[in-house]
């Protein structure tokens, strides 16, 4: 009998969160049913998803920057479309595949000075181990230095240089050797680095977690310091790169020149996993030093033709339809709204970011009533207010946000580049009824408290 997988979602749909909760991740499931964003979701286009109802949602999740280009790109998708119609030699694995070339010519284009070699592998965790093992590789050395708050996968592999408690807890022993430095301390930096043994010092040039944005000298000096002691330095862009924040490279708004770039995210266009670790020819070359070493480091997946070809029409729409320099105008929009708010309401502490990555940063309220509010869900758990924010603006006003990390009152927006003045216009006047409402103690945003101390206190 033909297998039929429209019939198979037609008969299973609205198994979706049972199914979960038996076979895979059953705390996730339940967590998603206590923030109300338990939805059936049948549709998803451009910078909006659609539930079995018809009820549309602005997604500002975009699959955490996964879908830069909106969902259901017609070129990425027309593309994916013609490699699978061509039966083509996927995966020989012992050739030199051609659309592999293709694209890292494309990204080397692409990439500050001297950034001249590519190693492709499947996820941003993928990427970051890559990096990790290139800068030892080229310096024999065996530290590695990154910042407090900063996400960089959760691999065990990448796990040490995570620097959030919350998710490193659990899982010792860690591997050695990684230390966390704090933003914008170059002191402490050049401290660490003379003494000569730290291989590598990783930076997102933003924050994902928190989105954080380091002093405008900070960067460029920190890679000035990381080249003086003989370091290489990494800047992952898993999240903020491709176009993100309104330059291709994040670390573009500060002239940087890393040694290593990392890529992932949207440059599978939304439909395949892929990502790029890209180096330096000397560097590259360390790893791969001999014949007999030269697959001393690879990936089964790495370099297959789906996601080639999706990396290739990804960086091909980003320049035919302008969505870097939209990112820029859209987010200066978005921030420039969001911010125009700040002085109505005292509960915003602060609106930041760069193109389409933007973060807003809650605080205690002034008003007496309030803060016996605010200090009841901070003692169940640290950033519920946060949670409150996302919750009311899913349920009231149909977006898609999330908390900017664990333990933080801050709300992340990462819109799809594709977004327009309409999106934006929505985006402010959802955030500012939401806003209005927490000015009330009666309001639809406190109202939802109850439940989610209950079960933040239940842990
Ligand atoms: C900056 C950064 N690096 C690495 C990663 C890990 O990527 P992945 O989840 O694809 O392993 C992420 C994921 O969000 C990220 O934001």
């Amino acid at each position: 009998m033909p297998y039929s997988l429209a019939e198979q979602i037609e008969k299973r749909q609205g198994e979706q969160y049972a199914l979960h909760r038996q076979y895979l991740n059953t705390s996730l499931a339940r967590a998603q049913a206590i923030i109300g964003f338990d939805k059936l979701y049948t549709r998803g286009e451009g910078a909006y998803l659609w539930d079995a109802e018809g009820n549309r949602y602005l997604d500002l999740l975009a699959g955490y920057s996964v879908f830069n280009l909106g969902r259901g790109h017609p070129v990425v998708r027309q593309v994916m479309q013609e490699v699978l119609a061509m039966e083509r030699p996927n995966l020989v694995k012992m050739d030199c595949p051609l659309l592999a070339g293709l694209l890292a010519e494309e990204l080397v284009k692409r990439m500050p000075p001297g950034l001249d070699s590519v190693f492709f592998a499947n996820s941003g965790a993928d990427a970051v181990d890559t990096a990790l093992k290139f800068a030892r590789a080229a310096t024999k050395r065996p530290r590695t230095l990154f910042l407090d708050h900063a996400f960089h996968g959760l691999t065990l592999g990448t796990l040490p240089l995570n620097g959030g408690d919350q998710f490193r807890r659990g899982f010792d022993p860690l591997m050695p050797d990684f230390d966390a430095m704090e933003m914008n301390d170059l002191e402490g930096l050049e401290r660490e680095l003379r003494r000569g043994d730290v291989a590598a010092f990783v930076v997102e040039p933003i924050q994902g977690k928190g989105v954080y944005i380091p002093a405008d000298s900070y960067l460029p000096e920190a890679q000035r310091l990381c080249r003086k002691h003989g370091a290489v330095f990494i800047c992952d862009e898993v999240q903020v790169g491709m176009g993100r924040t309104g330059r291709f490279l994040c670390s573009e708004h500060w002239a940087l020149e890393p040694d290593i770039v990392t890529l992932s995210k949207s440059l599978g266009g939304g439909y395949i996993p892929v990502s790029a670790t890209v180096t330096r020819r000397s560097i590259h070359d360390k790893m791969f030093s001999r014949l007999d070493r030269c697959q001393v480091h690879s990936t089964t997946f790495g370099q297959n033709d789906l996601a080639m070809a999706a990396g290739l029409a990804t960086l091909h729409v980003l320049e035919e339809e302008r969505l870097i320099e939209r990112a820029a105008v859209m987010g200066q929009k978005l921030i420039d709204g969001l911010a125009a708010l700040q002085p109505r309401y005292d509960l915003i502490a602060d609106v930041r970011g760069k193109g389409l990555m933007v973060g807003i940063e809650f605080r205690p309220p002034r008003s007496v009533g309030l803060r016996a509010a605010w200090a009841a869900t901070e003692a169940a758990q640290k950033g519920l207010f946060a949670q409150l924010v996302v919750m009311a603006l899913m349920r009231y006003h149909h977006i898609l946000t999330q908390v900017g990390g664990p333990g933080v009152n801050i709300i992340k927006l990462l819109p799809p580049l594709i977004i327009g003045d309409q999106e934006v216009e929505a985006i402010v006047a959802a955030f500012d009824a939401v806003m209005a409402e927490a000015a009330s103690i009666r309001g639809q945003v406190w109202s939802q408290s109850g439940q989610l101390v209950k079960h933040a206190v239940s842990q």
